[in-house]
């Protein structure tokens, strides 16, 4: 018996020990909301002695605006005996008039013999409120930022093209008068003249576009247009560059989706960065351009089933190692800083062509593998931008 009794007693001394050392305020409250306990805590966290707090409203040191919030959870914890009640969140006030802010955890125990009470649980959130509120403002000013440096970059680009497009008009003239009198050295400069001012007007736009799409400026225009007259389009422009390494271009168009309602300028800038990046990193291979339309392979943003029309770009180049894979379509990143070396870019074509894609509500996915070549798929959801649909499938080869 005396056994048992040393039991209890260490016992009920060990539970103690455990809540009057734990720095959460425990208080023990009654239907009145008058407290009848204190954990001890409550001087290292509050700076008050414990005869300021028993026998009065705890929710006289809560914050007037909080009081509302605090008095809800305890009425509903009133009539929930047992339940853990969500946690409100308050503030209260310190024996030397600053604030902190608390979490608590209300459990209504007025059934419980031992306790008597709705029990209270809180601790001090206010460091962890404060970074929240700093990471947040960070954040923000971040964002602004961001979005300051996108307006300067779209301002500043189109400043630059519009000189350009002087030079480039001037040049042009001019190469035409020397052609006409048949001055070849004035022609051969002229022509590198114009080359390079074709070769910065890209790369401004290039800036120019990404800056938009960053800047959420980018706007799309929708209008019926047809597949195949695109893709063809494309191919023309595409073929001189794909000559010029020795490579092969095969078009297959399976899709037989002709007319579909959507951005044609955009889809074409997608595309031609993607075969123009094939023909880039392959030399004396194979580029195959692959429409079709697939059923329910891919889910939408919207989480349904959907139908794509899908565009691949595959060659049999360099191939892509598999830790640059994530990367790819970040702004102005290239797989290989000594590839770039070689073939000129900017490392933008891939991230303006992937928020293309996005903003038109498909996507673009990479395989690759080193020294075997690179596939980019484009998707782009058809049963949106679908106008019309033509019955038979069409293959066509522009080898
Ligand atoms: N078909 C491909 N085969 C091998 N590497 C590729 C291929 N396409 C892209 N890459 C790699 O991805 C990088 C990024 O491509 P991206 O089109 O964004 O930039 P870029 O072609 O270097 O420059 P830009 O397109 O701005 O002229 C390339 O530099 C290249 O390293
Ligand atoms: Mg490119």
């Amino acid at each position: 018996m005396l056994e048992q009794n040393r039991q209890k007693l260490e016992s009920e001394q060990r539970f103690r020990a455990l809540i009057e050392n734990g720095t959460d305020l425990i208080l023990v409250l009654d239907a009145n909301r008058i407290c009848h306990y204190v954990s001890p805590s409550l001087g290292r966290i509050l700076g008050y002695a414990l005869n300021e707090i028993i026998g009065k409203s705890v929710f006289e040191l809560v914050h007037s605006d909080d009081v509302a919030t605090l008095s809800e959870i305890f009425d509903h914890a009133l009539k929930t005996p047992r339940i853990h009640l969500p946690i409100a969140e308050y503030r209260v006030q310190h024996s030397d008039g600053s604030w902190s802010i608390f979490e608590a955890v209300l459990t209504n125990l007025l059934d419980h013999p031992a306790v008597r009470g709705v029990v209270m649980n809180s601790h001090d959130v206010t460091e962890r409120k404060h970074s929240e509120a700093a990471l947040k403002q960070a954040a923000t000013e971040a964002e602004a930022a961001n979005r300051a440096k996108s307006a300067f970059l779209a301002n500043m680009s189109h400043e630059l093209r519009t000189p350009l497009s002087v030079i480039i008009g001037y040049s042009d003239m001019l190469l035409e008068e020397a052609l006409a009198v048949g001055d070849k050295d004035t022609v051969r400069d002229l022509k590198q003249i114009r080359t390079a001012g074709a070769h910065l007007l890209t790369l401004i736009n290039d800036i120019l576009d990404i800056s938009k799409l960053e800047a959420g400026q980018m706007r799309l225009y929708l209008e019926p247009f047809s597949i195949a007259t695109l893709i063809k389009e494309v191919v023309s422009t595409i073929q001189p560059i794909v000559d010029g390494n020795g490579n092969s271009l095969k078009v297959d168009l399976t899709s037989n989706v002709d007319v579909i309602y959507g951005d044609a300028t955009k889809l074409r800038q997608a595309l031609l960065n993607l075969l123009n990046n094939a023909a880039k990193f392959t030399q004396q291979g194979k580029i195959t351009l692959t429409v079709s339309a697939k059923e329910g392979e891919t889910k939408a943003a919207n989480g349904k089933e959907s139908r794509w029309i899908v565009f691949q770009v595959q060659d049999t180049g360099i191939g892509i190692a598999p830790e640059q894979l994530p990367h790819l379509f970040e702004a102005f990143t290239q797989a290989d800083v000594s590839i770039s070396r070689i073939h000129s870019g900017t490392g933008l074509g891939l991230a303006i062509s992937r928020r293309l894609c996005e903003m038109m509500g498909g996507k673009i996915t990479v395989e690759s593998a080193v020294g075997v070549g690179s596939t980019f798929t484009i998707y782009l959801p058809a049963d949106r931008v679908n106008a019309k649909t033509k019955p038979a499938a069409q293959e066509e080869d522009t080898e």
